[in-house]
Formats: C-alpha cells, sequence, structure tokens
C-alpha cells in the first residue's frame, strides 16, 4: 500500500535512531522519501546508523546529532540544527528510550530517575520544543509515541520506573492530541509487544528459559519483526492517516491478552489432545 514517495517532503527526527527499533523506522521512512534526522548518545553509533538509512534511502538524506534527550537546552538547539540543514521539521518519533529488571525495593532513587529522565522527560522535552516550532511557523505536524503494552491499564512487575514513565508518555499522547488537534498536530502511539533487539534483551531477557516464558505467552507464537513495526509507523505518519490522533496502536501478537482465564488450556496439551478432552467432559454431562 505504500509507494517510494509515500514519505516525500518530510523531515522526520527519531529519537534513539541510532539502533534497534528506532533504526528500522528511520531506513523504512527513508525508503519511502522522507529526509532522516536521528539524535542519541553515541556518535559512532548514529555515524554507522545514517550510512544504513542512506543505503535505504530514496532521493532523501540523512542527518546525525548528538544529543541526550534529557537536555531540553540541547533539544531546542538541535530543532534549529535540523531545521536549517533541511529546511523544516515535519515530524518527530520519541523512541528513545531506558529499562532495566530490578525488584523495586531494590532501586535507587537515580535509578528511577534515569529510566523516567528518558521515557517521559525526554518525550516532554522533544514534543514540547517541536509543538512549539510548528505553532510558531504555523505549520501543521505529526508525532508518534512509543509507548509498551504495560502502559494502560495493567503495569508491570520488575520494571516499575518504565512502566511510570511510559504511562506518562500516553497520557502526553492523548492529552495534547485534543489540545493541539486545533493547530493540526496529530499525537499516536504504537505498543509493541516484544521485538526481539539487542539494547531491550540484554536488559530484559535474563537468560534462555525466561525467553521461553516470554514466547509461551504470545499466542502468534512468534516475536514481532522490525519491518512490521516499521510499517505501522508508516502508516501512521503518512498522510494515509490524517484523522487518527490520540491512538494508541498496539502491535503484539496477541501477547497482553494472555491474562485470559481460560487461556493456559491451550498449555495443557495439542488441540487435537484438546478437542478429544472436551469431547470426553461433554460426553459426561450426557
Ligand atoms: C539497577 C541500575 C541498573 C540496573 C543502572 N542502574 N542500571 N540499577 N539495575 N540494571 C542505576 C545506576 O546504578 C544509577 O543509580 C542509575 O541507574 C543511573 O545509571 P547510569 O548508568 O549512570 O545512567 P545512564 O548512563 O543515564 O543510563 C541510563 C540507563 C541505561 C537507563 C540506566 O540502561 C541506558 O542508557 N539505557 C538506554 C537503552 C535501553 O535501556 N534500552 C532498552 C529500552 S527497552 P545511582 O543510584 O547510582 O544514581 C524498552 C522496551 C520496553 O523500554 C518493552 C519491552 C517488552
Amino acid at each position: 500500500m505504500f509507494t517510494s514517495d509515500t514519505l516525500a517532503d518530510q523531515t522526520i527526527l527519531i529519537t534513539g535512531g541510532g539502533s534497534g527499533l528506532g533504526l528500522a523506522m528511520a531506513k523504512k521512512f527513508a525508503s519511502f522519501g522522507s529526509n532522516i534526522a536521528i539524535c542519541g548518545r553515541t556518535e559512532e553509533k548514529l555515524k554507522n546508523a545514517v550510512e544504513e538509512i542512506e543505503e535505504a534511502a530514496n532521493d532523501s538524506t540523512a542527518k546525525y546529532y548528538v544529543a541526550d534527550v534529557r537536555d531540553y537546552d540541547r533539544i531546542e538547539e538541535m530543532t534549529g540544527e535540523i531545521v536549517s540543514d533541511f529546511g523544516e521539521m515535519t515530524g518527530l518519533v520519541n523512541n528513545a528510550a531506558g529499562n532495566f529488571l530490578s525488584a523495586s525495593e531494590d532501586l535507587s532513587p537515580g535509578g528511577f530517575k534515569a529510566v523516567v529522565d528518558i521515557v517521559l522527560h525526554g518525550s516532554f522535552n522533544c514534543t514540547h520544543v517541536f509543538g512549539n516550532y510548528l505553532i510558531d511557523e504555523e505549520r501543521e505536524g505529526n508525532i508518534l509515541n512509543m509507548v509498551t503494552t504495560y502502559s494502560e491499564g495493567i503495569g508491570s512487575a520488575f520494571v516499575l520506573p518504565s512502566a511510570c514513565g511510559k504511562a506518562g508518555v500516553l497520557a502526553m499522547t492523548r492529552s495534547l492530541a485534543y489540545e493541539w488537534a486545533t493547530y493540526g498536530i496529530r499525537l499516536n502511539a504504537i505498543a509493541p509487544g516484544p521485538f526481539p533487539t539487542k539494547g531491550a534483551w540484554e536488559r530484559l531477557v535474563p537468560d534462555e528459559s525466561a525467553e521461553q516464558k516470554f514466547l509461551s505467552k504470545i499466542p502468534a507464537g512468534r516475536y514481532g519483526d522490525k519491518e512490521e513495526l516499521a510499517n505501522l509507523a508508516t502508516f501512521l505518519m503518512s498522510d494515509m492517516a490524517p484523522y487518527i490522533t490520540g491512538e494508541c496502536v498496539v502491535i503484539d501478537g496477541g501477547e497482553r491478552l494472555s491474562a485470559g482465564q481460560f487461556n493456559f488450556i491451550d498449555k495443557l496439551g495439542s488441540r487435537e489432545e484438546l478437542k478429544g478432552f472436551f469431547k470426553m467432559m461433554h460426553k459426561k454431562e450426557d
């Protein structure tokens, strides 16, 4: 459904675009004609990423900016640099995140703060600066926030700072979607389930048995593919979705539904064995 010019005439900043899901989105957007700005803390990583993005690009360019999303002044300065380098900025993907596993009673205040600062304050900083640029310039624009399936409602044990930060980002998405609709600014979110990336897996999946348990919660029977997420992000950032705002799209192969009361029955045997079992139960009733 996309064509090579689906995102032509766009310049999109992807925070944390030097690796993982951020880089996958950057390459996908570039292949559909968008200019790309990526930012992060590690210059070497960003430099290599820009080469990869330019290889995938279709008539568009990519640049990197060394910036920590926690630093409001640097984000303001960087946004000025992007506008000066590309002539404009049309979209923002708040993708930079921090996370680690910890028993919450053992968290240090510094550990809680580091993650919430990156996830929530970082997303606010970039959104606030970009939103003000759009409003001052009387331009329309598009913001996409990466949250998680535990952002809404259920939270998650052992990742308390991330659960708190991402819930805040989702609240920001919906609050501003309403408040800034009058300026033609759309805000949406994507809630990915498990997509194996080096950054997340190293910090969140302790060993192979944990990985198997993780996988067993996904009724689709597999992890997500970065391409699938990048396609969804492309749709939301494109002119194909002009009336969608304040929405959070879950992409998780059904993992969030794993709490269903009788879902565990699926694990008691093969589908044929279960059917035999159900038949026996049915007969007993006769
Ligand atoms: C306990 C930890 C810790 C750990 C750091 N800290 N790692 N505490 N367990 N594993 C504590 C430190 O001791 C310190 O506390 C404080 O956190 C700050 O640590 P620094 O290393 O100084 O901070 P900084 O360099 O800013 O690094 C931030 C970080 C780091 C969040 C801690 O992991 C990072 O940069 N991560 C970015 C990449 C990332 O996390 N990617 C995964 C995102 S995945 P004190 O008390 O000394 O101050 C994701 C997806 C979720 O979000 C959904 C998955 C399904």
